[in-house]
């Protein structure tokens, strides 16, 4: 019985119906206040001026009025615990009652368990939330993403200057409820279905997770026709694989159809949806959604009885699973409209489970350290002096080729141990005064942002290295070497005032996150580090491990490639015909008009209509003529063509290829004064457009896909050819050659111009079916002239003069450049506010250019002197950019002015004015890149305004 049908009409149903999982709803208050409520014993600090724990609610005054530490530094904190997951939408700080100890700015943490904690962020950026100006003043923050934790974290970062730290805080919010089970990695739930097969149309499918783990299997179902679906994390990211078709391929042996995500397996909650509609897919993980079209012609998913969640059992093999387990915690599990947790947990009968699933999270206590800088961070840890041997382990995760991990001086005079990432590769060396004792190498390209694990382990002469459970040993012999443990490690990097012997260190410290650290195979526990009773460190963040991935999402643009280290991206430009940090410059030029001012003469070239924008560069032959130049894109069809046997029932028809995207062609059309393409129709007993009020025999279609019943010679809106027009065609009733229907040959030429139409992309012929019927065609290439774009000139003349746009959009990158003459002591070129962001270049003096902009993290201001005065009515031209690496502005051939952008804070120019250019006397010729990659603030009004 197949019930296909039948649920769909279900479906659909459900798919009208209210609910729309992952976005519940927070349109009710949630706004309440939940600190107030705590007892003092939810609170909790890094240390306590009064030595006990001072009740820190907002407006309490009894008591030392608030919360202080015993010392002012950045190591401080204060927590609270709300208990239980709740939601939080605001915070408020205070400082400490009647003293002048207040926080001026401080950075939010959250945590389900008060470990492993997750700095707040905001725009991609660890936020910095401004503080009080006085003791009793509130200051409120809204948080633009809420949050749901059990524990927050306040974090002072600076402080009154002629103060301390003091705080009183309140945290916002309300409850929140969910539904999580618990997967331990040898278990599954089963979702049955009532039938044996389930098709639908459309899916909705949603849940959250936290992992410790980079690889697992969340759900999966598979259908005997050959379709599946599965999502699985592979390295610490999301791969959906999804078939449709009946075709057999296996998913297991399948590229995934999306891969999203990155660092999934920190412990963190991380949002999935995925909502399909036939073949269209929608794909979210956290904030970024990729949209992705299914192979083949099939538009419904055929499962066959169950859905599995959190791994895949083996038919008939009980406890067996066919790939990596999910190991962590789920939570609102959806499945179309479905909330599977729900129904495990009341045990229905739909649901089967293998194996332990609980239905409440086990939080593994792992604590994990963040080394932040290159040169300062290190951790100290005390081992067992004299033993013979040593054992050390631990796990790392870096975007960094080098650094070293781990040093310590060995007893007895027997050396010293280097641990270290030398260009992505781990390297062991036991250095025995100046001679190498032993050296092992091994592993590559570690700096791969996952986990990886290091143990050492040595025994009198016997040394291995093991690298995510791959031993190695030393090539050389080592029967001399004798190994005694050491008693200090260090970890990352070493104190500035220590010198050689005691901690060595050849190369740039360790940047990046550990864990799991055992010395003497007994674990390290770094919270008493933190508290300050075990070892000693500097730099670092100890419970959470900040690393970022700074290539998600890629700013390199045009299709350029990311790599990155731990503080900063590269883009790998190569291949997409853009060079610069962001391949956001154009190799080639925009025009053939271009390279001949260059001096360039006929030939082929590569142009980039649209510059910086988004279409790539195009092959075009620049063909100079005496008075112009003409650009000429050719296709694949350039030879004359013959039809014989088309008929309106069996057309005949042909598309054209450019060899560039139309979007691209559309791009070197608008920017032309003119364009044209020759088209011929050569006939014998074949009408062309069935004039004077037939039906067309043929037609073409333009850039759009609509019919064009017009050719060669004649306007858009006649259905002519040139004699038409012209009324010489052979025979006068007819507004075209072939339409006479001769039998000898004859033939109807000309030149489409009509630039909304072109280029041409298709043609099609139907009359070539009757006796002694024949046609041919030929159409030729597109060419145009003219770059509308290049000589581009306004002036302004009086004060209050100016040209506006709508807003300047370049929230990456911009870059503006233009020639301008003036007699103006100062003016400004262009200028756009934010609410706090802005963007403006001026000649701020006679012999200055000034370019300042503001993200959000302060005014970046770059001005180039000139020697002599700007304002000398001579063309001067002027370059400024602004990407995601570097601010710069370059004046003639003055010294370029640049600034590298900084890695963390604010970096999206957020501008919601008008564009203003032009103030001042000033005559300017501008090339407004970014305007004119922005469809919308094209500056086509700008054209020439001389004076
Ligand atoms: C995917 O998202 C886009 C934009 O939000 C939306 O227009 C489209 O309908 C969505 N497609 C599906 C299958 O949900
Ligand atoms: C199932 O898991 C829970 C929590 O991890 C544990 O307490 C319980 O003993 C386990 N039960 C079985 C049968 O393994
Ligand atoms: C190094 O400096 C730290 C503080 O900066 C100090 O505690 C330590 O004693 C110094 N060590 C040496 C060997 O001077
Ligand atoms: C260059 O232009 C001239 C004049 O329009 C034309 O005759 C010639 O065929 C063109 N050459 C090429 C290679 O397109
Ligand atoms: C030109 O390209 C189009 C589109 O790819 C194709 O349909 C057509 O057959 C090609 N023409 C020739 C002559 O190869």
């Amino acid at each position: 019985m197949d019930s296909g049908p039948l649920l769909l009409s279900i479906f659909t149903l459900l798919f009208s119906g209210l609910w729309r999982p992952g976005l519940t709803a927070t349109n009710y208050n949630c706004d309440d206040p939940l600190a107030s409520l705590l007892s003092p014993m939810a609170f909790s600090s890094s240390s306590d001026l009064t030595g006990t724990h001072s009740p820190a609610q907002l407006n309490r005054r009894v008591g030392a009025g608030g919360w202080s530490p015993e010392d002012s530094n950045a190591q401080q904190w204060l927590q609270m615990d709300l208990g239980g997951r709740v939601e939080v939408t605001a915070v408020a700080t205070q400082g400490r009652y009647g003293s002048s100890d207040w926080v001026t700015s401080y950075s939010l943490l959250f945590s389900d368990t008060g470990h492993n904690w997750k700095q707040y962020q905001q725009e991609d950026s660890i936020w910095t939330f401004a503080g009080n100006t006085n003791a009793d003043g509130v200051m409120h923050h809204r948080l633009l993403h809420p949050v749901r934790a059990r524990f927050v974290r306040f974090v002072p970062l600076e402080w009154n200057p002629s103060g301390k730290i003091g705080m009183r805080v309140e945290v916002y919010g309300c409850s929140y409820k969910s539904d999580v089970a618990d997967f331990d990695g040898r278990s599954s739930l089963l979702y049955r279905f009532n039938q044996k097969l389930l098709s639908t149309l459309k899916d909705v499918i949603s849940l959250k997770f936290k992992s410790i783990q980079g690889d697992g299997v969340l759900f999966h179902g598979e259908g005997q026709r050959g379709d599946y679906i599965t999502l699985e994390l592979q390295k610490g990211r999301l791969a959906l694989h999804l078939n449709l078709d009946d075709s057999k391929t296996r998913f297991s042996s399948s590229q995934p159809s999306a891969t999203l995500g990155s660092l999934l397996d920190d412990q963190h909650w991380h949002s999935v949806l995925i909502e399909r509609v036939g073949k269209h897919v929608n794909f979210t993980v956290d904030k970024y959604t990729q949209h992705f079209r299914t192979k083949g012609e099939a538009d419904a998913l055929d499962i066959d009885y169950e859905l599995s969640f959190g791994g895949i059992p083996v038919p008939g093999k009980p406890g067996t699973f066919l790939k990596k387990n999910f190991q962590g915690c789920m939570e609102n599990l959806y499945y179309n409209g479905i909330n599977i947790i729900d129904l495990a947990k009341r045990r229905k009968h739909q649901i089967y489970t293998v194996g332990n699933v609980t239905f409440s999270c086990s939080e593994p206590q792992i604590v994990p350290i963040t080394f932040v800088n290159s040169s300062s961070s290190y951790l100290l840890l005390p081992g067992t002096p004299n033993i013979d041997g040593l054992s050390v382990g631990f796990q790392f995760r870096t975007w960094n080729k080098d650094g070293l991990l781990l040093s310590t001086e060995l007893s007895e005079g027997s050396g010293a141990l280097l641990l270290s990432l030398e260009a992505g590769t781990l390297r062991l060396l036991i250095q025995k005064t100046t001679r190498r004792a032993a050296e092992i190498l091994t592993g590559s390209n570690l700096n791969d942002g996952l986990w990886h694990s290091v143990s050492i382990n040595a025994r009198r002469n016997r040394i291995t290295l093991t690298l995510d459970n791959d031993a190695a040993s030393p090539a050389q012999d080592t029967s001399q070497i004798q190994i005694y443990s050491g008693n200090s490690y260090y970890f990352g990097g070493c104190p500035d005032n220590l010198t050689a012997p005691q901690c060595l260190n050849p190369i740039e410290a360790f940047q990046g996150c550990m864990r799991l650290i055992f010395i003497d195979n007994q674990p390290k526990d770094l919270i008493s580090v933190q508290q300050g009773s075990l070892g000693n460190f500097s730099d670092l963040h100890i419970d959470l491990c900040s690393i970022k991935d700074r290539c998600l999402p890629n700013y390199c643009e045009h299709g350029g490639s990311c790599s990155q280290s731990w503080t900063t991206f590269y883009c790998n430009c190569s291949d997409t015909g853009y060079i610069g940090p962001t391949c956001h410059h154009p190799l080639y030029e925009r025009s053939c008009e271009v390279y001949r001012h260059q001096g360039n003469t006929a030939g082929f070239f590569h142009i980039d209509p649209d510059g910086s924008g988004p279409l790539g560069a195009l092959q075009v032959y620049c063909n100079v003529t005496e008075d112009k130049i003409w650009t000429s894109v050719q296709h694949n069809n350039t030879e004359l063509t013959r039809v014989q046997g088309a008929s309106p029932e069996k057309p005949y028809s042909m598309a054209l290829d450019y060899g560039g995207s139309l979007g691209q062609l559309e791009a070197v059309i608008d920017s032309s004064e003119h364009c044209e393409q020759e088209v011929a129709y050569y006939c014998r007993r074949s009408r062309l457009l069935n004039t004077p009020d037939g039906v067309p025999f043929t037609w073409w279609m333009g850039r759009s896909k609509e019919r064009h019943p017009y050719w060669g010679g004649a306007p858009p809106g006649v259905q002519q050819c040139e004699c038409g027009l012209d009324e010489i065609c052979l025979d006068i009733r007819y507004f075209c050659n072939c339409d006479a229907d001769k039998d000898e040959w004859t033939n109807d030429t000309g030149f489409l111009s009509f630039k909304d139409h072109l280029p041409v992309t298709q043609i099609v012929i139907t009359d070539t079916n009757r006796s002694n019927s024949e046609a041919a065609w030929r159409i030729g290439p597109l060419r145009c002239y003219g770059d509308r774009h290049f000589w581009n000139a306004v002036s302004f003349n009086t004060e209050a003069s100016y040209l506006h746009f709508p807003t300047f959009h370049a929230e990456f990158s911009a870059d503006i450049s233009f020639y301008f003459k003036t007699t103006a002591l100062s003016g400004v070129f262009l200028e756009n506010l934010g609410i706090t962001d802005f963007i403006r270049l001026e000649i701020s003096s006679p012999s200055e250019i000034t370019f300042a902009i503001d993200v959000g993290n302060g005014p970046v201001e770059l001005v180039v002197q000139s020697p002599s005065p700007l304002n000398d009515n001579q063309w001067h031209y002027v370059r400024a950019e602004r990407n995601l690496k570097v601010t710069s502005l370059q004046v003639d051939g003055l010294p370029r002015m640049s600034r590298e952008t900084s890695e963390e804070g604010h970096f999206r120019l957020q501008l919601n004015s008008q564009l203003f250019v032009g103030r001042g006397n000033l005559k300017v010729l501008f090339l407004l890149e970014a305007l004119q990659n922005h469809p919308v603030t094209r500056p086509r009004e700008t054209a020439f305004i001389w004076t």
